[in-house]
């Protein structure tokens, strides 16, 4: 299909690929497609526009449709400059009509140009994956502020910063906490980036994890599906923590307990999973043994010290595709995956669709749920209503072919009285 929509992507010749591989991940979102037949029947987002910056994969490509089956026209940009799939940004535009702003690899300069084309669309409500969208407008282009019903954020991060502002008086808009849903950070943060980040690192390095020494740094939702996944691969796992009860978790899961400073001497792979920075500092990096890889897997590419990484560095070059050698003055050298972008996005595929399909079918209900509530909602950061994460968790369920118990009414009553039951 010859596109007439306003887009910056690689190759559209790239379009059938996407497209096979959209359909591919279509028949793992089954939660999403109920939602996208029911958007097409009922068009609530009919005639909102929507300004989405998210990883440009094969599950928000299905998002993106799901959208626009209820009605909005949909601009698309990346929420990070290495994660784009191409075949898919290719797909969006020529195939299912959506602009779409984004290559794979663009510098930062062009990363932020498409974040701004995004917003040139003059959005009513946004989407963000860490943010960019929400800062943009609150800061180059406050005129538009007022245009704004609401916004939606996928992860950790982004709502870190969006609660700061919250708590600064700065937001000027309210925004869903679509990360804070339980059918989005218990699953995707947990078992979507535990799987897809050893994917990553296999794939950038194809080393044996069986026997390795495997650092992992923060033991929250993130983290704890990274240490999970790779003691499934045979690695001894070596958690650090700043949060006590965090480090006495991961302690009683089983896993050893030790100071970044002490990990640093006996780590043979090191991921970051903190939502930090310089978790990985120069002190950490002068003491680490010859071979070490280092990744990260949390939202900005600050978890690793990179600046000082290129300090301490005499010589570097590209080792293979997606890993940076770094040679030090002793000879030791370092090696550095993915830029230290989010591993899993950017050596893998990120998450697989049948996670993504609960973490989309929150940011399509909670779009449904802003418009719907426009005129209620304050200025302030929502978590994902109750009842919406409930309805994912039991249509998942039912399509995955599960049924549970239900409490009788005597147990209904029994639980919600002071009878000892007796
Ligand atoms: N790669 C992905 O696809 C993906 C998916 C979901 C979330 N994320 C990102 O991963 C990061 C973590 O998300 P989460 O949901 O696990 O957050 P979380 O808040 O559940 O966990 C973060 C943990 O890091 C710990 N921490 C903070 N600073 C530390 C430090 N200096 N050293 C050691 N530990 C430290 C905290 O105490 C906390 O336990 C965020 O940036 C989030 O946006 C990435």
């Amino acid at each position: 299909m010859a596109t007439t929509r306003r887009h910056d992507v690689k190759d559209l010749s790239l379009a059938p690929e996407g497209v096979r591989r959209i359909s591919w991940a279509d028949r793992q979102m089954p939660v999403l497609a109920a939602i996208r037949e029911r958007f097409a029947a009922e068009q609530p987002l009919s005639g909102y526009r929507i300004s989405a910056c998210l990883h440009v994969t094969t599950e928000t490509a299905n998002l993106m449709r799901t959208l626009k089956a209820g009605g909005a026209d949909v601009v698309l940009c990346a929420s990070n400059p290495l994660s784009t799939q191409d075949d898919v940004a290719a797909a969006l535009v020529d195939e299912f009509d959506v602009s779409v702003f984004a290559i794979k690899g663009e510098d930062n300069d062009t990363y932020y140009q498409h974040i701004e084309a995004a917003v040139d669309h003059k959005p009513q409500l946004t989407m963000d994956d860490g943010a960019d969208v929400i800062n943009v407008l609150h800061s180059a282009r406050r005129e538009q502020l007022g245009d704004i019903i609401a916004g939606m954020e996928e992860t950790t991060t982004g709502v870190i910063r969006l609660k700061a502002m919250e708590a600064d008086g700065a937001l000027a808009f309210p925004v869903i906490a679509v990360n804070e849903a339980q059918t989005k950070h218990l699953f995707d943060n947990r078992y979507g980036t535990g799987q897809s980040t050893i994917d990553g690192i296999m794939r950038a390095t194809n080393v044996l994890l069986a026997g390795k020494r495997f650092v992992v740094a923060g033991y929250g939702w993130t983290g704890r599906g990274v240490a999970l996944r790779a003691r499934g691969m045979g690695a001894h796992v070596i958690i650090t923590e700043v949060d006590p009860m965090r480090a006495l978790e991961a302690l009683m899961d089983g896993y050893e307990v030790m100071t970044m400073e002490e990990a640093a001497r006996v780590g043979d792979i090191f991921c970051t999973a903190t939502g930090d920075k310089h978790v990985i500092d120069r002190r950490h990096l002068e003491s680490m043994k010859d071979g070490a890889i280092l990744c990260n897997t949390g939202h900005f590419n600050v978890e690793i010290n990179i600046p000082a990484l290129r300090a301490l560095a005499t010589e570097t070059r590209e080792a293979r595709q997606f890993v940076d050698e770094f040679t030090l003055a002793d000879g030791r050298r370092l090696y550095l995956l993915a830029e230290g972008r989010l591993v899993n996005i950017s050596a893998a595929e990120g998450h697989p669709a049948i996670v993504m399909d609960m973490s989309f079918a929150n940011q399509a209900l909670a779009t449904e749920y802003a418009v719907q509530h426009a005129t209620s909602l304050e200025n302030k950061v929502y978590p994902v209503p109750v009842a919406i994460d409930e309805e994912i968790a039991r249509l998942k369920l039912a399509t995955m072919g599960v049924s549970i118990d239900q409490l009788t009414a005597e147990q209904a009553k029994y639980l919600a009285s002071w009878d000892e039951g007796t």
